[in-house]
């Protein structure tokens, strides 16, 4: 039996930045953004949107009345969650109208807990092959004004429906995993901002890339001729590059030019929302899969995985015949192009707003907002109140 993705929705908030622009504000030669770091733009996410709302809005892109009867177990992947208690997938659950019997968590390992979500619910759906599982990769990259990381934040979430005979991708049971304690990047529990040390963290990244690669090669007996494509955790583009490159140092000249042939519709997104941490990779295959020609039937399609602190995966899965038909091209370039673009003055003001951290209750301004969108509508007495604008 065959388990994979059946479909992918996205979200991303109303506003962003030019990178250009930004750069002129912080005195950068805009090259360096734009080809150095690899962005084009970055969202934005306003007080109203969180993991949740994000999430939310990705999933209700894609779910019909069948998928939420099917669907019993709703996996959210994210590092911005916003309780140390209540998981944000039981938020997603209700806003969704996902039937009532079904389990509902939240997942955390950096940028890589989507992938565990995608893992077990193979695994749930080998059990139960009728059912359908909800994996959500959500998250808002915030590394502070004036930062390192600053070129590098954005905001977004990717929806995914698992279940047998998926329509888009039927996944491989070939994963090769690893994980190391390290300090390359993470968000300790008194701060809003992540905290960084870059280039160990990019290093890092192509070190788990390599070294899973080696493992996946040895255990699965594949080679790079054995991928019609690629796609990696994208945190910037330029990481993309840099990862692609190192996996094709070595590869003959046919397989690094096919290789290399589909590495700009597979960052096309990512270049225009920013890093969504969670869903970056997920943002990256739906790119590839809307921006990129009709891949061949069953071509495999290579994907790498990585949350720093750090926990990494090599796995894969086929194309299935006719996808195309499954993806929602318009809508996400339309989401992209209705996007309302910022002065850097708003972004800084937006960037530093935070909910009261004394308990006071806060009513938020959604009137930017489209209609129909899931937002967060304030809190009163501690209880975050979410709903459609
Ligand atoms: N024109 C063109 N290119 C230029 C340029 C110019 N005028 N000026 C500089 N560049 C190039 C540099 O040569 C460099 O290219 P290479 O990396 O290929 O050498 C690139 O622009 C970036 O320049 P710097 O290294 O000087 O940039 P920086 O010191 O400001 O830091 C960063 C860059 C480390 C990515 C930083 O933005 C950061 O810390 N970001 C957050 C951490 C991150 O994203 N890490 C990724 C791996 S960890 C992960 O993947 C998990 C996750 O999601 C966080």
């Amino acid at each position: 039996m065959e388990i994979g993705i059946d479909k992918i929705g996205f979200y991303t908030p109303e506003f962003f930045i030019d990178m250009e622009k930004l750069a002129e504000v912080r005195g950068v030669e805009p090259a360096k953004y734009t080809i150095g770091i690899g962005q084009e733009k970055m969202a934005v996410a306003p007080l109203s949107q969180d993991a949740v709302t994000m999430a939310a809005n990705a999933a209700l892109e894609v779910l019909n009345e069948e998928d939420r009867e099917a669907i019993d177990f709703v996996l959210l992947g994210t590092e911005s969650g916003v309780d140390h208690s209540k998981s944000g997938a039981v938020w997603v659950h209700r806003l969704t109208g996902i039937q009532k019997y079904a389990r509902s968590v939240e997942l955390k390992q950096a940028c890589y807990s989507a992938t565990a979500a995608i893992t077990m619910a193979m695994g749930h759906i080998s059990l139960h092959p009728e059912r359908k599982v909800l994996v959500l990769g959500t998250d808002i990259a915030k590394y502070g004004l004036n930062t390192g990381g600053e070129p590098t934040q954005g905001a977004g979430a990717v929806a995914m429906v698992l279940s047998a005979n998926p329509r888009i991708l039927a996944l491989d049971t070939d994963s090769v995993s690893m994980s190391e304690d390290i300090s390359d990047f993470w968000r300790p529990l008194h701060s809003d901002y992540a905290i960084v040390d870059g280039k160990f963290s990019n290093q890092a990244y192509l070190n788990f890339l390599t070294d899973v690669w080696g493992e996946y090669k040895e255990r699965n007996n594949r080679d790079l001729s054995d991928f019609e494509a690629l796609c990696f955790h994208v945190p910037y583009t330029k990481m993309g590059k840099k990862a692609l490159k190192a996996l094709t140092e070595h590869a003959s000249e046919e397989d690094a030019t096919r290789l290399m042939g589909y590495y700009e519709p597979s960052i096309s997104y990512n270049k225009a929302v920013g890093n969504i941490y969670t869903g970056s990779l997920y943002l990256s295959l739906l790119s590839l899969l809307e921006q990129g020609p009709e891949l061949p039937e069953n071509a495999r399609i290579g994907l790498f995985s990585y949350g720093s602190g750090g926990v990494g995966e090599f796995f894969s899965g086929k194309v299935k015949s006719g996808y195309k038909e499954h993806m929602l091209k318009d809508e996400h370039e339309a989401l992209l192009n209705k996007r309302r673009e910022l002065s850097i003055e708003e972004y800084e003001n937006i960037l530093q707003q935070a909910l009261p951290k004394d308990a006071t209750d806060i009513e938020l301004d959604v009137l930017e907002t489209t209609s129909g969108t899931v937002v967060l509508k304030g809190v009163q007495a501690n209880i975050r109140h979410y709903g459609k604008n």
